[in-house]
């Protein structure tokens, strides 16, 4: 009730009437979401880790086994959507990772304009680019976007959800009104997607555009490149949702997985996985495959289930602490959860290239050196690398933020040779610097290391304070 009262109060302090209604609608999804939240609290509606299985068989696909051969025609029915609401907090970033200069000073949302405009010059085809954006990537997306308004490719933004964040102790919402500081409110996850496409009108025209499929991934997969082979599975097979997942590694420990629940097909966060199953959860041998949230979804489909308010997903409580040490927490979702609601929906398991994400700098790292070289937006492994596995990269603390990371390579090194490489402490990069086989640098307490310009280091462990 108090929460009622509060966020009505949100809404009666806005002034502008046009605003007033949309913010209104907002809030009753956000105030939908935490009833909701209070009530599985209350019935503690936690997954019975007993009757939790692998998927079947038939529930996760090989992308190997799909034919080859897809109607090229099909793809005038696509539209591809990049999730673009997030900050890259884990980098150090405030504004939209997707702005981030990957490569030969592109942008990833530029890379995903390139990909997609050699789609549509290839085929003669028509796809489209859409953008969800929150109101923490919105300008960014923007400014970058704009330089492509006179292009052929057509690109559509929405915004999505802003919620208010609630305070742990008393669950009440943070803000005090609609226009109160950013920093009490919060994109709702990706899985607001559904929503926010279908409340901004943006689902109603894709429809009468004549699309049907939607390709749904994160703005900092550059791997997620459309593929007719899976989309005409799709059609084959009828399903109104597959998702895209892949072979999990050691490393792989942030991705949700695909489960079989009572004889239906779920997906499970590691966040709804109480602490005595963690580790079960992470393990590869019950869990053999992550979700890349690459998804593909019928849009009709989805129409219907958005017209019936069926749309319920998975709540993800994700704790936060305030500037004035205060806590707070988060009611967000996954778009992958969505895959309980469609029919024929599974998984196809895809070749881990579809999946090359910037979740650090040292994803960054690998992906703007020699490693890998651009063909019309995409990644490739340069032919010079000896190996099919591109290197292990374990930047320490001090390269945790992106800014760091800048300051700290002068330039990226050459590592076409290199297989391994950890950094820890105070070390400064040079120009052409050069490493190959495996390098070790260690900079203790309180010392800094230089590697020089046009420096080379080959099988070499530098430690201390060196003077090269
Ligand atoms: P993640 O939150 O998993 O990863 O978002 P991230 O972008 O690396 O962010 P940090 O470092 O954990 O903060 C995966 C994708 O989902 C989008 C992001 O922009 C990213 O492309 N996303 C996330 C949204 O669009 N909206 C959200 O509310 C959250």
């Amino acid at each position: 009730k108090a929460m009622r009262n509060d966020i009505s109060n949100l809404v009666k302090s806005v002034q502008d009437q046009e605003t007033k209604r949309a913010f209104d609608v907002e809030m009753q999804s956000f105030f939908f979401l935490f009833t909701r939240y209070l009530a599985e609290r209350a019935r503690s509606q936690e997954l019975d880790w007993e009757r939790i299985k692998s998927p079947a068989e038939d529930q996760i696909v090989p992308y190997a086994k799909l034919p080859a051969g897809a109607e090229v025609r099909n793809l005038n029915k696509l539209a591809v959507l990049k999730v673009n609401g997030g900050l890259g907090t884990s980098m150090g970033m405030t504004g939209a990772k997707s702005a981030l200069e990957v490569k030969d000073d592109m942008t990833f949302l530029d890379l995903t304009v390139r990909q997609i405009e050699h789609l549509n010059t290839t085929h003669r085809v028509d796809v489209p680019l859409i953008l969800m954006t929150s109101f923490n990537t919105h300008e960014d997306t923007l400014r970058i976007i704009k330089k492509y308004a006179n292009q052929q490719l057509r690109i559509t933004t929405f915004n999505q959800s802003r919620y208010p964040r609630i305070f742990k102790e008393t669950l009440l919402p943070c803000p005090k009104t609609a226009d109160d500081e950013k920093k009490h409110w919060y994109p709702p996850g990706h899985g607001d997607l559904y929503n926010a496409l279908y409340q901004s009108g943006v689902l109603d025209q894709l429809l009468a555009d004549g699309k049907e499929y939607l390709f749904v991934s994160n703005s900092d997969n550059l791997g997620a490149v459309v593929d007719e082979k899976i989309l005409q599975h799709m059609i084959d097979s009828q399903a109104e949702f597959l998702m895209e997942v892949t072979d999990k590694t050691k490393a792989d420990i942030k991705g949700g997985t695909l489960i079989d629940y009572d004889g239906s097909i779920r997906l499970l966060e590691v966040a709804q996985v109480t602490s005595e199953h963690v580790e079960d959860f992470k393990s590869i041998r019950k869990f053999k495959i992550f979700n890349t949230n690459n998804l593909w979804i019928n849009l009709p489909a989805l129409r219907k289930i958005m017209q019936a308010g069926e749309m319920e997903l998975d709540i993800i409580v994700n704790p936060k602490t305030t500037d004035e040490g205060q806590a707070v927490i988060q009611l967000e979702t996954a778009a992958g959860a969505a895959i309980k609601h469609f029919k024929n929906a599974h998984g196809v398991n895809v070749p881990r290239s579809r999946f090359l994400p910037v979740k650090s700098c040292s994803d960054l790292l690998l992906i703007k050196s020699d490693i890998y070289s651009l063909q019309h937006g995409q990644l490739v492994i340069n032919e010079q690398r000896m190996f099919e596995t591109t290197p292990v990269i374990k930047l320490g603390d001090h390269f945790k933020k992106i800014a760091q990371f800048q300051k700290r390579f002068k330039k990226i090194p050459k590592i076409i040779e290199l297989d391994h490489l950890t950094v820890t402490g105070d070390v400064y990069f040079g120009r052409n610097v050069t490493l190959r086989g495996t390098v070790i640098v260690v900079a203790n307490e309180g010392q800094r290391i230089d590697i020089p310009d046009g420096c080379v280091l080959e099988n070499r462990l530098l430690s201390g304070n060196l003077n090269m």
